[in-house]
Parts: structure tokens; sequence; C-alpha cells
């Protein structure tokens, strides 16, 4: 029976962030074996795991939901074929343990036999065999110490073995669960994975890959056949497909410009004021299609025949919704032009993506991030997304206001209360580019070129701030940042 568990469901399992996890494996100080930790590893550091703990887990993940407006999945059960597969494996993990214990069972009937014999043939005397019979019989009667925070341990482990499968992504390593009866596709996005993908309905095939290891199964119908060369060479589609158990997947994951562009027809959910002439859209994509773009990229909406490019809000990771931040005219009434009157349901068009400012996958750095005025829209994209990824150690975000005020701070104060490594610390609109960015940082100015910074704002903050930011020896590979005006 396998005792390894993989960081990402460790994660789930003592109820902490992964970044935590990874930071702590980097440094040594939890012993891995391939991004896998041994069961005696996990209850050296995490001793006080209990079932019961799952509340204080199910609340820190009901912030994150309610915060990153995802639907809560994790109560969903798998497909009832996937469940079959899963209980089978455990099924054939419980014959294994009853199995050994049999044997064990016998062995100790040897273990008796063969002192009876040796007592017989003098090689032992009796007393000997008696006080070793004696110490066995106490031994086997009286359980370890700890054995019972084991046992609850295995059950939890076993539980979220049912209800989830881990999926490796080779060759990078990047994991991520598929939960409830998501495919491979969905749980990749939500996990902030760039995984290739076209129409997402089984139709393209786009979203090929390649099982290194492990089993698939069809969860959803696709008319793209594969090709039998394709099955032979483990070939799978991931958004028809979804992991028995733990998987490994071969995918080239992309960039900016591997994304095409796209015209979607979505629909507002929403329509939320945020102070001054600027509204929040809360768009949904149609249940067969979504939208693909980069978290801290533009999108245009076309209303009523009129075409905005504005700043996406959220990542795609949030599934089919998504946000965007709209200017409406200051000139204009607030209750005219075709953006300030949309209503829930209307129809919008979605074109795009557009623009470069996303982050840097490939670095382990703490993250920075700054917005002034509207530059919030890309950095809550951003942050969005660095959340989903679970792989940024720490996270600090600087919000300078403008004349239009902090809008959606709630947002940002929940998930500060609910995660250990978010820093918020709003600015007033006199706060200096230079010093109340040093001021904020955990470890003052000389920590800046540890950090990775993001930076949205007007021409002139961001003009400000990348001088004071490099003079204080902000390597300039570490710096990304976008005009929004
Ligand atoms: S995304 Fe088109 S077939 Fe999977």
């Amino acid at each position: 029976m396998a005792q390894l568990i993989p960081l990402s469901r460790l994660a789930r399992l003592v109820g902490k962030p992964r970044s935590l996890l990874q930071r702590m494996a980097q440094s040594g100080e939890l012993e891995t074996f391939d991004g896998h930790v041994s069961l005696e590893e996990v209850l050296r550091h995490f001793p006080d795991v209990r079932l019961e703990n799952d509340k204080e887990l199910a609340r820190v993940q009901e912030i994150m939901d309610k915060a990153l407006t995802k639907q809560p999945s994790r109560e969903e059960l798998p497909t009832a074929a996937i469940l079959n597969e899963r209980l089978r494996a455990l099924g054939r993990d419980f014959a294994t343990a009853e199995g050994r214990l049999l044997h064990y069972e016998r062995v100790h009937g040897w273990i008796a036999d063969k002192l009876a014999a040796a007592v017989e043939s003098g090689e032992a005397t009796a007393q000997f065999a008696k006080q070793f019979s004696g110490w066995l019989r106490t031994e086997l009667a009286s359980p370890p110490a700890g054995l019972e925070r084991w046992e609850d341990l295995v059950a939890r482990e076993r539980i979220l073995r049912v209800m989830t499968a881990t999926v490796t992504v080779v060759p990078k390593g990047q994991t991520f669960e598929v939960i409830g009866d998501e495919t491979i596709l969905e749980a990749g996005l939500r996990a902030g994975l760039p995984l290739p993908y076209g129409c997402s309905n089984g139709t393209c095939g786009d979203c090929k890959c390649r099982v290194v290891s492990g089993d698939v199964l069809k969860v959803r119908p696709h008319d793209h056949q594969l090709s039998n060369l394709e099955k032979s060479l483990g070939f799978t589609l991931a958004c028809s497909y979804a992991a028995v158990g733990d998987v490994e997947l071969e995918v080239p994951l992309g960039g900016v410009a591997d994304i095409p562009q796209q015209t979607v027809n979505a629909r507002v959910r929403q329509v939320e004021p945020l102070g001054g002439h600027r509204i929040a859209l809360h768009l949904i994509t149609p249940r067969t299609e979504r939208f693909r773009y980069f978290a801290g990229q533009w999108l245009e909406i076309t209303v009523a025949g009129q075409t905005r490019r504005v700043p996406a809000a959220s990542c795609p990771c949030d599934e089919r919704r998504i946000e965007v931040h709209v200017a409406c005219d200051a000139a204009v009434a607030a209750a005219e032009g075709p953006f300030s009157a949309l209503q829930s349901n209307a129809e919008v068009v979605v074109q795009g993506p557009f623009g470069e400012f996303v982050l840097n996958d490939e670095s382990a750095r703490p993250v920075l991030l700054i917005a002034e005025g509207p530059g919030f829209a890309l950095i809550k994209s951003l942050l969005q997304h660095a959340l989903s990824l679970e792989r940024v150690p720490s996270i600090t975000l600087l919000r300078k206001a403008n004349t239009e005020g902090l809008y959606q701070e709630n947002l940002l104060k929940s998930y500060a209360n609910a995660l250990d490594d978010f820093a918020y610390v709003p600015l007033g609109p006199d706060a200096s580019e230079g010093a109340s960015v040093f001021a904020a940082l955990p470890g003052g100015r000389d920590s800046l070129p540890t950090h990775d910074v993001y930076a949205a704002g007007s021409a002139d903050f961001i003009a400000a701030l990348r001088a004071a930011l490099f003079a204080a020896g902000l390597p300039e590979a570490q710096w990304r940042c976008e005009v929004v005006a």
C-alpha cells in the first residue's frame, strides 16, 4: 500500500497552503521524494491532523471560494464510473492490507511452533519460550503510541483519494487536484495552469495530451476522434476525460503567443457600480464555451455596436466567469450610453485577448503587486491567478487611491483575513512611490530585490515608481508594468 502522498493532496489533508509546504520542502525541513511526502513525515510535522480539522479547512476554503467567486465544487462526488474505479482501487488496497494481516497472524503461529520445537530439541529453555511468548502477546495487544493519529491520518487520506485525484504535469512537475466530476481541463484551469485547449467541448482536439502513467476515464461526450496510433501512444482529450487515480500527463503548457484571437458571445451576470464613473461587468460565457486568456490581459467588449478595450479583473481559473472594469464616459450622464445602461442577462461580445502583462510562472520569488487607480483591475486579475497557482511564497498588494477611491476593498480584506501569505496595504492618494512601498514590505527596502514586482496605473505613476524601485536595486528582469488610464 503506497504511503507517499503528493504535496497538493497534503495541502488539503493538513489544511495548509501548498506554497508553505513547498517552502518547507525547498528548505529541507520537509523531506520529499519526487514531490511526494511519506505519512510518517506528515505526522512528524503535523501531529495534530484530525478528521475534525476539516471544519477549519472548510472555513478557509469557503472564504477562498467566495473571494475567487468560484463554484463550491469540493462537495461534489465524482461520477459513478470514476467513483466505482476509485472504490475498486481502495478495495484492492484493503484486500492487500487484510492479506498482510492474515500473513502476520500465520507468522505468529509459526513463531510459537518454532519456539516449541526449540524447547523440545533443547535449543531454548522453557522459561525463555514462556517469556518471549508473553512479551510478543503484550506487544501485539498494546498498540504503539500515536497509532490513533496514524489511523486518523490514513482514513482522511483515503477519503481524499476517493474524492480527488492528483495530476502531475511533466516535464515541469506542476500538480493539481481533480475534484468531484471535473475534467482534467477544468481542474487544470481552476489551478491556474495554461493548459492548451480550443472549443472545450470535445470538438477541436486542441486539448490533446499524453497520459504517461495512470488511468483516465471519459466523463463528457466528444466528437473529435483520436487515431488508433494516438490511442496506442496514450493520448487523451483533457476536456472530456477525468483522472481515475493519480495521473502523470505530458502537456505542452503555452504562453501568451499560443492563445488565438477569439470571439465569444457572453451574457451579463451582474453590473457592479464601483463608484465614480466605473463599473465592474461580471460576464459568463455559454455552458460549452470558455474564453481563453491570461490573467493580466485586456479584452474587447462590444455592446450595441460600441467596442471598448478593457482590463480583465478576473483570471481564467474562474471557470466561465469573466470580470472586466469599464470606465463609463464621465461626460455622459451615468444612466446613459450602452455600457452604463447594461442590465443582467444582456448579451455582449467578448474578443481578444491582448497584452503581455502576465505572471512569470517560472519564478519562485515573493510577489509584490502595486496598483494605482484603475490599474487595480489587472492587478486583481494577477492576484487571483497567483492565489490559484498556490506556488507563490508570499504576495503583498499595495494599492494607491486616486479620486475614485479604493473600490472592492472588502474582497481584499477577506483575502487578508483568510490567508497567511497575503498582505494588503492601502495607500492614500499622496503616498510616495518609493518610501511607501519600502515601508510596506515585510523585509523593508533591502528585501525589494528578492521580489517580482507587477505594477499597473497611470503613466506618471508607473514612471515614478519604476525610477524609485530601480534606484533601490530592483533588477529589471523582475519588473513588469502596464499603463492603465
Ligand atoms: S478543447 Fe476542443 S476537443 Fe478538447
